[in-house]
């Protein structure tokens, strides 16, 4: 898969939470959104081994969220369906997506990221290419499954066109139901 480099363009409403986040974030290495929002730019590109250990330290900052943890995330690595995106911004990576390839259904197993990411477009930004990835690849049906109080997770999907086909019961840790959504990805043009 090639790199992709994506720009983000938000309104201003984002770029005022940006600047002032950025304030807090340049200590912790996020000053990239203190420059010029407008016009900073996200990478989508595979995930590399020497990613693992932030990638998954990005797991932890959701605390309740199953993480796979850098030896579950290279494990992904020895799949041959199975393919890993990171979101990166000037060196910094700010989340990534894990989906299988089982023709003709993409299963997307896991989008998660950075606190100090969010409400960036960088979700997006994977969903779109997860997307593209589909179409190229002549599948047209791309599955998950999500927390059922997990809103900002299905509101993302949803304004992706996901929709829902089911529900699981008990699904986590036996207690919390899984919202089954589907997006039938070529029907879209
Ligand atoms: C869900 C998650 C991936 C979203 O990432 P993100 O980069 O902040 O998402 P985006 O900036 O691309 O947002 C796209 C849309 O998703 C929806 N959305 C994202 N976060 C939201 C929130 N907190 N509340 C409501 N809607 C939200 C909105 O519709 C948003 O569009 P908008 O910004 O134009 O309103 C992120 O919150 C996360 O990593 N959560 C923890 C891990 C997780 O639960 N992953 C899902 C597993 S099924």
């Amino acid at each position: 898969m090639n790199w992709e480099i994506s720009r983000t363009r938000r309104g201003a409403s984002h770029r005022r939470n940006s600047w002032n986040a950025g304030k807090s974030d340049c200590a912790a290495g996020f000053g990239l959104y203190d420059l010029n929002f407008e016009t900073c730019f996200m990478m989508i590109r595979r995930a590399r081994k020497e990613d693992l250990p932030a990638l998954a330290a990005i797991e932890t900052e959701h605390s309740g969220y199953p993480a796979w943890g850098e030896h579950g995330l290279a494990a992904e690595f020895e799949k041959k369906f199975s393919v890993t995106l990171a979101a990166e911004s000037e060196g910094v990576l700010l989340g990534f997506i894990n989906f299988w390839v089982l023709k003709p259904q993409i299963q997307l197993n896991s989008i998660v990221i950075s606190v100090k990411a969010l409400r960036r477009g960088a979700a997006s930004a994977l969903i779109g290419k997860l997307c593209e990835y589909a179409k190229k690849n002549v599948c047209p049906e791309v599955d998950l499954e999500v927390n059922e109080h997990n809103a900002p997770a299905i509101a993302l999907y949803r304004k992706f066109g996901f929709e829902v086909v089911g529900r699981r019961a008990k699904f986590y840790n036996n207690l919390e139901a899984a919202i089954l959504m589907r997006k039938m990805v070529l029907s879209d043009g």
